[in-house]
């Protein structure tokens, strides 16, 4: 028998053995073991496919943050920042020398230090959390409050549109006889993305 030939017949026996095997393979698959119980096995392949939905899910989900805003403050829209106020109405007074509500009064509150207006009865959180209520801060706060200061009894899911928090922010400034220096570029260039 020649070389040549030889290794056709072994090729021949070799492909008849992998046909067999997927014959089998093919077989298990297409004839469940169970009479009437195709689907089960169908279940069982979608499980791993869940899996990676689920890991991919929880990925995607992950929290895009505050955006910065610093940018945005010199040209922030004022009276828009007074509407959306709205929101926040229903527990501060904005106005020089108003009351504490359910939250503290926010006049002059843009650098002022944290949790040190007068006559509020603060959560431990926030009086504890230190710093002063700078446009990073208030960024961040307004985002989502209980992500910034975990403990804080401010009930308000957040302003998510960062245009939203420049206006609003730009309102706060406003509220002040004296209102703070709008960001340099050094510090728009250095904020946090
Ligand atoms: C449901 C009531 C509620 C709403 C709505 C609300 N706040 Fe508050 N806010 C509070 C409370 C209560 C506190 C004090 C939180 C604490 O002590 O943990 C607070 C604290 C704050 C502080 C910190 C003040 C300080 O002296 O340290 C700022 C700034 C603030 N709120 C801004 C806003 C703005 C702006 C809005 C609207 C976009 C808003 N809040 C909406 C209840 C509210």
């Amino acid at each position: 028998m020649d070389e040549l030939k030889f290794n056709k017949i072994f090729a021949g026996v070799l492909l008849a053995a992998l046909l067999m095997m997927a014959g089998v393979k093919l077989g298990e698959v297409l004839v469940p073991s169970h009479h009437g119980h195709g689907h089960d096995e169908a279940k069982g392949h979608a499980y791993p496919i869940e899996v990676t939905e689920v890991a991919s899910t929880a990925a995607a989900a992950a929290p895009a943050g505050p955006e910065p805003i610093l940018a945005l403050l010199a040209e922030a829209d004022v009276a828009a920042g007074m509407k959306l106020a709205k929101k926040c109405t229903a527990c501060h007074v904005f106005d020089e020398g108003g009351a504490n509500k359910v939250g503290p009064a926010l006049y002059n509150i843009v650098n002022a230090d944290k949790g040190a207006v007068a006559g509020f009865g603060y959560s431990t959180a926030l009086a504890e959390f230190g710093g002063g209520w700078d446009y990073d801060a208030l960024n961040q706060f307004l985002y989502k409050p209980k992500a910034y200061i975990s403990g804080t009894k401010m009930n308000f899911a957040g302003l998510k549109k960062p245009q939203d928090r420049a206006n609003m922010i730009a309102y706060l400034r406003s509220l002040s006889g004296a209102p703070a220096a709008l960001p340099t570029d050094a510090e728009i260039a250095s904020e946090a993305q």
